[in-house]
């Protein structure tokens, strides 16, 4: 099972966990799941704009695993953003898991206006315990500046793209100094970046997968990663990266790959139409 990460609110998160990205027909869904809970995976990793939360849900069901024993984590998307909806649509997102609180809700993009009305409901859902612990998504330092003066609690995790192409260096180091976790989403580039020749050949020396390699890289650094596979040999292979450690130069010739490219969009640099940066 994967390492533990403590979230600043005394929480604690699974370092890996399992991305459920456009995974919706529910065999899948049940099969997918069913891999990852055998081979270690607690965290999974959900969104309302996926579609797939009531197949999450029942997948869990189906396969008689017990509430307790995982890390679930949704995130409300733009549609739903301010306060009153944002309320109402995590109540519905649960009556979807089948679940009565969540263990990580994320604010799914930041968009303008919306986003401090958002948060603040989040506060107020963290309170009444539908869900035990508050993070964002695809925020930038901006966005979190904004919370830093405004909010009465900060994020505990940034959910962000990365991976060796987009090593999000000024984002970590401010995740780190105000103690939020930064959690990886596309770890493996969506799979585009498994065929760069630097980390085959470092797989190589390893005698790894360079998705493990890549996976290794999220490890060492410190940060949360959710790798999705539908594939049960790959959900396992993205698992099984214990056994070895990237040396210091490796994690270097890894962190020089960046090129700021982005597999997803660009986030919003602005939170008020009126207040541009
Ligand atoms: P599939 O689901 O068909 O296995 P990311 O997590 O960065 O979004 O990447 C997910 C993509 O990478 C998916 O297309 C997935 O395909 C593919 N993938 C995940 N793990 C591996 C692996 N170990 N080897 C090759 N491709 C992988």
């Amino acid at each position: 099972q994967s390492n533990m990460l403590k979230l600043a609110d005394g929480n604690q998160i699974p370092q890996e966990g399992f991305g459920l990205y456009k995974v919706t027909d529910r065999v899948t869904m049940r099969n997918s799941i069913q891999a990852a809970y055998q081979n270690g995976y607690r965290l999974f990793d959900t969104a309302q704009l996926y579609g797939n939360e009531k197949e999450v849900g029942q997948a869990f069901k189906d396969l008689d695993i017990s509430r307790e024993n995982i890390f679930v984590t949704t995130k409300v998307s733009e549609a739903n953003q301010g306060y009153q909806r944002t309320i109402n649509s995590v109540k519905e997102s649960l009556k979807e898991l089948q679940m009565d609180y969540i263990d990580l809700l994320l604010v799914h993009w930041p968009i303008q206006r919306a986003f401090f009305d958002t948060w603040q409901a989040f506060e107020e859902l963290k309170k009444e315990g539908l869900t035990k612990s508050i993070g964002v998504s695809n925020f930038q330092i901006i966005h979190l500046q904004y919370l830093a003066t405004q909010a009465n609690e900060m994020p505990v995790v940034n959910q962000i793209e990365l991976h060796p192409r987009l090593t999000q260096k000024p984002m970590l180091k401010y995740d780190q100094e105000h103690q939020i976790v930064t959690q990886a989403w596309s770890p493996l580039g969506r799979g585009a970046m498994l065929n760069i020749p630097e980390l085959e050949s470092i797989a190589k020396q390893h005698n790894k997968s360079t998705a493990q390699v890549i996976l290794r890289w999220h490890l060492q650094n410190g940060v949360s990663f959710i790798p999705k596979s539908i594939h049960p040999k790959r959900i396992k292979q993205n698992a099984d990266i214990y056994d070895f450690k990237l040396s210091a130069d490796e994690m270097k010739q890894i962190d020089d790959l960046n090129q700021f490219f982005r597999t997803g969009r660009e986030p919003e640099l602005t939170y008020e139409n009126n207040h541009q940066y």
